[in-house]
């Protein structure tokens, strides 16, 4: 009670690092990467500025000029030569990721996290494969079981090119089970599960689907990705996901479920992880370019609030970025 309690006095300039309960560090972040099989010269990406799809040829160079800043994981993402109504360049062992990550691994000492889903690989821009009538009829959606075993086939061609992890994020029930299952027939014991196990149905990925060109072709993804009304079911779907052995959890969106990053930390022992996605990312650089924010300051106080409320590792598209000047 003042005037006893004074806080101010721990707000000097000398005390304040002492005391300081959280910072972020080049070790914390994995920079998203997006190789693009129908290039040859890099494309920027107009709705998140500084990113780039690089063709394969440049997927090495791309990781090194991560790796320089200090930030030594990667994620990534593909945009592949073609696509079809079972996504299965995802899953071929010469798609466009498979072949990224083959090089990446020869060559540098990166830790290379492959994303395991099928929307930039279907025609239809769905996270799975889709019942027949699913265009017209907007009950229809992903057929879960049958989509289980692409996305297996997806983690383990991966971790076959030397994926050191793979992210699984099409919200299909029982695919963290399906891929541990697969990797571990495959020989790939070694390789890390981190799970998008609370994935919400968010306005906030809207860049993300013009980067990696995976918008839906109809309808959205409100039958399988969560509610963002819904904070209990986050619980119960990381349960579930650490159950089937999830080595890492992560929660989707990051800022605007900061609730649900304090819930996974308070209740499981797992690292949990957090996207900072790309419409975070791009709101910040557009009010920046107007001057109504500051880009470095803001970047910051988002990523040091995705840790206090509870993050190990953060995935941003302010890596590079940021941990240049950490
Ligand atoms: C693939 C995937 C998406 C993102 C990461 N993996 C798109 C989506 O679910 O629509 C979004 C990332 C971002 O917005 O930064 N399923």
């Amino acid at each position: 009670m003042h005037p006893t309690d004074r806080p101010r006095r721990l707000r000097t300039d000398g005390v304040r690092p002492l005391v300081s309960e959280h910072s972020l560090s080049a070790s914390d972040l994995v920079a998203p990467v997006f190789v693009d099989a129908t290039t040859d010269e890099r494309v920027p990406i107009e709705t998140m500025p500084g990113h780039e799809r690089v063709p394969v040829s440049e997927a090495v160079d791309r990781v090194e000029e991560v790796r320089e800043t200090g930030v030594e994981a990667v994620i990534l993402f593909g945009v592949p030569e073609s696509k079809d109504p079972e996504g299965s360049r995802a899953y071929a062992e010469d798609g466009v990721v498979q072949r990224a990550i083959r090089r990446i691994a020869a060559e540098t000492d990166a830790y290379v996290i492959g994303d395991v889903c099928l929307c930039e690989y279907t025609d239809h821009g769905h996270c799975g494969v889709i019942e027949a009538a699913a265009e017209t009829d907007p009950t229809l959606t992903v057929k879960n079981d049958e989509t289980l075993e692409l996305l297996a086939e997806t983690a383990v061609s991966q971790a076959d090119a030397g994926a050191d992890m793979v992210a699984p994020s099409a919200m299909t029930d029982g695919q963290v089970r399906a891929i541990r299952e697969a990797l571990d027939r495959a020989g790939h014991e070694d390789v890390a599960i981190m799970s998008y196990a609370v994935k919400y149905e968010s306005s906030f990925y809207g860049p993300f689907r013009d980067a990696a060109d995976g918008a839906p072709a109809f309808g959205d993804r409100r039958h399988y990705q969560m509610d963002p009304a819904n904070r209990r079911e986050a619980l119960r779907e990381a349960r579930i996901d650490a159950e089937e052995g999830a080595d890492v959890l992560m929660v989707k969106p990051g800022l605007p479920y900061l609730d649900v990053v304090a819930d996974l930390r308070r209740e499981f022992e797992h690292p949990v992880a957090a996207y900072n996605v790309s419409g975070e990312y791009a709101m910040l650089h557009a009010a920046a370019e107007k001057g109504w924010l500051d880009l470095e300051a803001t970047a910051h106080e988002s990523l040091l609030s995705l840790k206090r409320a509870g993050a190990d590792l953060i995935v941003t598209y302010f890596a590079e970025d940021l941990a240049d000047r950490l």
